[in-house]
């Protein structure tokens, strides 16, 4: 594993992510088993099938790390903008299946080279991202053509009375979830953002819907 490192706000002005209390709850309840019931098999659908040289972004306390196959990814660049959750990361890519190498970065402003990645996984972090169109404006940028994005998110409701709900709750998630906005539509996101292909599977789940997205960048 290599690491490097680099300001949380760099490159974005006035950007710092820094959520020490949320990364720790989200770091409990990730390891507990009902995160892990919840979560792995979203895992397995996006880091599962990725292939090549992959980013994970918004990495987190890198629970997706040990679902890369190394009979398929040759090495991961995960980034991740907050300083506690990089903590967790750092010692969960020790004993990673696959070579991963650390940045702190957010989405928005990502330290790598136009077409260099054939996939990129992004799993629970689009509701946080501040500006999700520059993100994945980010992630067309560093997908080489023919690169797949894979990812896994909770999003708006269909359901009004519950979309209604969940914006009702936006204050209290944003406050005190890492900046997470509970209403994202965020397959509407993906569907405007300039991918050949997308392809989305929605999972009813009341107040908590979860997409599965597998997007093409034009080969
Ligand atoms: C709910 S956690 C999910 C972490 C990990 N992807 C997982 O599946 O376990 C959301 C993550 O998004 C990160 N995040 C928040 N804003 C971000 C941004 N602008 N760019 C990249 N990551 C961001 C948070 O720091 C946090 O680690």
């Amino acid at each position: 594993m290599t690491e490097s490192a680099r300001p949380a706000d760099a490159g974005i002005e006035g950007l710092v992510i820094d959520h020490p209390g949320f990364s720790r709850l989200f770091e409990w309840l990730a390891s507990s088993s009902i995160g892990r019931s919840t979560f792995d098999g979203l895992r397995r659908r996006t880091a599962g099938v990725a292939e090549g040289r992959v980013l994970d972004i918004g990495a987190g306390a890198g629970h997706n790390f040990a679902f890369y196959d190394p009979a398929r990814v040759t090495s991961v660049e995960a980034v991740e903008p907050d300083a506690t959750m990089l903590g967790y990361a750092r010692l969960r890519a020790a004993s990673a299946p696959v070579p991963i190498t650390l940045t702190q970065a957010p989405a928005e402003a990502l330290p790598f080279s136009d077409a260099s990645f054939d996939s990129v996984v992004a799993t629970l972090v689009f509701c946080s991202v501040g500006d999700p169109q520059r993100g994945l404006s980010e992630i067309l940028r560093l997908l080489k053509p023919g690169g797949r994005l894979l990812m896994a998110e909770h999003v708006r409701s269909e359901v009004g009375v519950l979309a209604g709900i969940q914006t009702a709750m936006v204050p209290l998630t944003v406050t005190f979830s890492g900046n997470c906005h509970w209403n994202r539509d965020t397959a509407e996101e993906v569907r405007r953002a300039g991918f050949a292909e997308t392809r989305i599977e929605r999972k009813a789940g009341g107040l908590h819907p979860i997409i599965l997205v597998e997007a093409r960048k034009a080969g």
